[in-house]
């Protein structure tokens, strides 16, 4: 199996799904990563283990269709059967999202349907929460708004900041995004209109 993966930061994720890949856990080859910005560290990490990269920059584009249709172009080379997105910071036309209906995955950091959008640990931080966390679904033309598959808590401390939850909260991402990927790889979950199956359950 082929996955694309698109990110525009660190791509942390993005290292713990290739480790993932060459591990064996994940039956699959990441054949392609895209960044939408040319300095997301992610395409170092990407060319370091070997494997093509492009940067496609929404700047060129006068609108979101017109940059989407050209990713889309971008993408569909590779052939993928999995499209995940890894910190890929912009939101994708509807047109994007029925393109990849049921192959397109996405990491969230918070425990959704709480704290959709942006900023989300300083939100939970705000909001007195105990607990947070990250919910990998399938995308759908509602954002952050697609079938959970699978969270993971955290416990969230008084004496928390950013920095120290986002931490915790990324180590479980690095945990639940391969095991997803590898479920989907290995056949075993699908997306049908707005729930998620998992061997044949409803998740
Ligand atoms: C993660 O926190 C993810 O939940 C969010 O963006 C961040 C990406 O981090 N969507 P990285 O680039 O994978 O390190």
């Amino acid at each position: 199996k082929s996955i694309v993966v698109l990110i525009s930061g660190s791509g942390s994720n993005l290292q713990a799904i290739i480790d993932a890949c060459s591990s064996g856990f994940i039956p699959a080859k990441v054949t392609a990563v895209i960044a939408n910005k040319a300095d997301a560290y992610g395409l170092v990490r990407a060319s370091d283990a070997g494997i093509a990269t492009e940067a496609l920059s929404h700047k060129a584009f006068s609108n979101r269709e017109d940059y989407d249709q050209a990713l889309i172009k971008t993408i569909d080379a590779y052939q993928p059967d999995l499209v995940v997105l890894a910190g890929f910071m912009r939101i994708l036309t509807p047109c994007f999202v029925r393109h990849y209906q049921g192959r397109l995955l996405n990491v969230h950091p918070s425990l959704l349907p709480k704290y959709q959008g942006l900023d989300t640990h300083q939100r939970a931080i705000d909001a007195g929460d105990t607990e947070h966390g990250c919910s990998v679904h399938f995308v759908t033309e509602q954002l952050d708004g697609g079938p959970v598959i699978l969270q993971a808590k955290v416990p969230l401390f008084s004496d928390d900041d950013v920095t120290s939850l986002a931490e915790r909260v990324h180590e479980q991402e690095h945990r639940i995004y391969p095991l997803v990927v590898r479920w989907f790889c290995q056949s075993r979950l699908q997306q049908q209109a707005d729930q998620a199956w998992l061997d044949g359950n409803v998740l």
